[in-house]
């Protein structure tokens, strides 16, 4: 099936930047948030954005107006969804919270409807069966910013049919990504687990006080040329992510090395979720 309709669920931190990629390349898009805030932050900034991207002259006025013209925000979700090819979520990581969501969308979009998560983590065979359409539910996980960051990872469950795979595979291509195929689920997927590794180690040697976190990004930058040091990276992607994600692992190992770190802990319950908020482990103009 050609993707043409996309609906992003979410407008926040990864969504109102997928919406706006897919829109800049020609998909038909609506995207929903529950959350008014965000909607109308997610507004003014792809408004923003593309009138940055013209008077640096990395875009026409043409396909700036092409590209908003593309893009609808859409408080209702029973509105948003209404002619979706492909639903994309990007809500809260919380199994439960998903779940709920996927078993709504499975009553309220056509038939034909792919829905795919944006999970950092969760993998879609914890979610397919919510619906009556596991076939049709996959994992099409963006990376943070969406608007720069080439990778798009694909999952094919044991549930996932090839023709769903093969729309999104396209779709993400359409998309200007480069997609990758993971022929098993696997929790954390390829880069998240390459990432976590490296992020339990500089949180691990924070706490140790080896160095200061400010120190421990100008070593993985200078020494290994990663583009972020992993405060800088915890930053960006945020804190509540971050904590979500070690409870949701938690809660289901039970074992207490999955836990957030102290320091993970302390950020979250501080308010410090990162550069969405102003402040992290940095400060941030707001
Ligand atoms: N949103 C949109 N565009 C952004 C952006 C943002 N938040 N930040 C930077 N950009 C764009 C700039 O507009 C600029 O575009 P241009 O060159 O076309 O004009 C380009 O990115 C480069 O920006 P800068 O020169 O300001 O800054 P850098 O060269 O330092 O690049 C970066 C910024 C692209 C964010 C780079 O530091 C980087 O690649 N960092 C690593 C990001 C990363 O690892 N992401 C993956 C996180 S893991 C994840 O997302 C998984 C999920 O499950 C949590």
């Amino acid at each position: 099936m050609e993707i043409h309709k996309i609906t992003v669920i979410g407008a926040g931190n990864m969504g109102h930047q997928i919406a706006l990629c897919a829109a800049m390349s020609g998909f038909q898009v609506k995207c929903t948030d529950s959350n008014p805030d965000i909607l109308a932050k997610a507004i003014s900034f792809a408004d923003n954005y593309l009138k940055e991207r013209v008077i640096k002259g990395k875009l026409s006025e043409e396909v700036a107006n092409k590209a908003l013209g593309n893009l609808a925000f859409v408080p209702k979700i029973e509105e948003a969804v209404v002619e979706a090819d492909l639903v994309i979520e990007a809500i809260i990581e919380k199994l439960e919270v998903k779940r709920e969501l996927f078993a709504h969308l499975d009553k309220i979009c056509p038939a034909h409807t792919i829905l795919a998560t944006n999970s950092s983590y969760i993998v879609s065979s914890k979610i397919a069966d919510a619906t009556n359409r596991p076939e049709k539910v996959c994992n099409m996980h963006f990376f943070n910013p969406a608007l720069v960051m080439k990778l798009v990872e694909v999952v094919q469950g044991p549930h996932v049919s090839e023709e769903t795979v093969e729309s999104v595979m396209n779709a993400a291509k359409k998309m200007n990504k480069t997609p990758v195929l993971l022929h098993k689920e696997i929790y954390g997927f390829l880069v998240n687990r390459l990432l976590q590794a490296t992020r339990q180690e500089a949180l691990k040697l924070l706490d140790m006080g080896v160095a200061s976190f400010e120190d421990i990004d100008t070593a993985a930058k200078n020494g290994l040329g990663y583009p972020m040091g992993p405060f800088q990276l915890l930053d960006l992607t945020g804190l509540d992510l971050a904590y979500h994600v070690g409870m949701e692992k938690y809660e289901e190992s039970g074992d207490p090395a999955d836990r957030p770190s102290p320091t993970v802990v302390e950020k979250f319950t501080k308010g410090e979720w990162g550069k969405k908020v102003g402040k992290g482990f940095y400060d941030y103009e707001q």
